[in-house]
């Protein structure tokens, strides 16, 4: 297939998100409310928002978790664009990757010069159990959740298909969990803001506080073997492998390069896109990669015409830790069947060669499913605008990528910004 480009040059202007975490008592369009406003106040230039032409949400099941459908205009509404089009757009957890890439068609066809990208996801309202069987839908309610999967259930298979075949071990896995803990703790917007090893002096001092018998932890992984302060999920993936429950919002201002500049002094010019599907994971004949990635990530690297090697900076969808791992490899940075052996020698960590999920990732910085892919974009305009914190990595950065995956793979988006 011939390399793809877009019809003319689209830049992410500005980009900002809600906090991430369980808000009881905030709905969905507050929290898009508060990440409209964040990005507002990225936008250096100003932006008055009815400049904004058309509004691309994604979000998977405002239906399911709020009992509210049709929630593009809503929020459209609430952020002032009436009667701009809004569209909502479903892709599972990579509904605002999708959107972005929506977004970024639209403007790159000449129709529009100045869009808004959002994402928002409600989830921490249903009880667990509610929110497990939503999620659920995302997989295939035909033949896979009759026989009794579920999402962790799904990414268990994947990890002891890949455990078999490579000879990872749930210590693997859990470096993964340890090196995102420790990203998002650095990360104020960040659901956990806490390294795994504050949670386990915590809750050694909760012990004696309360005069219980006092855990004998000596290290995060001694922590992690513990069944009662890491309960297992679906074998192997334990409590401290699986993102959480969430509610957040993000929203991304996407223009023409023609008016960019006009807007701020330091666009992110959008140089590659990709998107591709699969079947649901009972019809693949792999388990261990993510073909939807492969090809996402393919594409984007040809219309961008780098290398896996260039990008500095990438946020992949680590909705259980052993995702992290696979898509370390689906895009490139590591050979099939390296990528645990990688995150056990730390390449991936902050300072590592390699850093990835600087925020936090899904793990720790939190999955609102919907808002997932948008907030991901959010972290690679800090880290390429030098505005990341604590977190922030060294060096010149010129180049972020994000990987966003709906359910099991089905559905996976690739993108990669540059700051010129
Ligand atoms: N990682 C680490 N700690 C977590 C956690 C997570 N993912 N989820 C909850 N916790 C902590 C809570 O902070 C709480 O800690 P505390 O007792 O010290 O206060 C404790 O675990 C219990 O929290 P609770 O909200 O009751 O957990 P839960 O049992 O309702 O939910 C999971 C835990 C793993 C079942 C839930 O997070 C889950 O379903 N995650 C996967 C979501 C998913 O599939 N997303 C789509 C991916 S494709």
């Amino acid at each position: 297939m011939a390399n793809k480009r877009l019809g003319r040059g689209v830049a992410v202007v500005g980009a900002g998100m809600s906090n991430f975490g369980g808000f009881p008592g905030k709905s969905g369009r507050d929290l898009f409310v508060e990440a409209f406003i964040a990005m507002r106040g990225s936008v250096n230039k100003g932006l008055d928002p009815t400049d904004i032409e058309a509004f691309y949400l994604g979000n998977y099941s405002s239906d399911l978790f709020e009992g509210q459908g049709h929630n593009a205009p809503l929020l459209a509404d609430w952020v002032g664009l009436t009667p701009r089009p809004a569209v909502r757009i479903e892709d599972a957890c990579a509904s605002s990757g999708v959107a972005l890439r929506q977004g970024i068609m639209a403007v790159a066809s000449g129709l529009y010069d100045i869009v808004l990208v959002g994402g928002v996801e409600k989830m921490s309202d249903l009880p667990i159990e509610d929110v497990t069987d939503a999620l659920a839908t995302a997989g295939d309610v035909l033949y896979e959740i009759p026989a009794g999967f579920t999402f962790p259930g799904f990414y268990a298979a994947m990890a002891t298909a890949y455990m078999d075949r490579y000879g990872a071990t749930p210590d693997s896995f859990m470096s993964v969990g340890i090196k995102n803990h420790d990203n998002g703790a650095l990360n104020p917007q960040a659901q956990f803001g806490s390294r795994i090893a504050d949670i386990m002096t915590a809750k050694i001092k909760k012990a004696e506080s309360k005069g219980y018998p006092v855990p004998t932890w000596d290290s995060e992984m001694a922590f992690l073997h513990d069944d009662r302060a890491n309960p297992m999920i679906a074998w192997p993936m334990r409590l401290f492998d699986c993102s959480p429950v969430s509610d957040g919002a993000a929203a991304i201002l996407l223009a023409s390069e023609e008016v960019a500049h006009s807007l701020t002094d330091a666009p992110l010019h959008i140089i590659g896109s990709g998107q591709a599907s699969d079947a649901a994971l009972h019809a693949r004949p792999e388990l261990t990669t993510i073909g939807a990635a492969r090809w996402a990530g393919r594409q984007a690297y040809a219309m961008a015409g780098i290398n896996p090697a260039d990008v500095k900076v990438a946020e992949v969808h680590d909705c259980f830790t052993l995702a992290e791992i696979i898509a370390t490899e689906d895009l490139g940075f590591f050979a099939p069947g390296e990528g645990y052996i990688a995150a056990e020698e730390g390449l991936t960590s902050l300072f590592g060669p390699r850093p990835i999920n600087s925020s936090g990732g899904l793990k720790s910085k939190g999955h609102p499913v919907g808002a997932s892919g948008a907030g991901q974009v959010v972290e690679i305009w800090k880290q390429l605008h030098g505005a990341a914190g604590e977190r922030q990595l060294p060096g010149q950065l010129d180049l972020g990528l994000t990987h966003n995956v709906g359910g099991t793979g089905q559905t996976c988006v690739v993108h990669i910004f540059e700051r010129r």
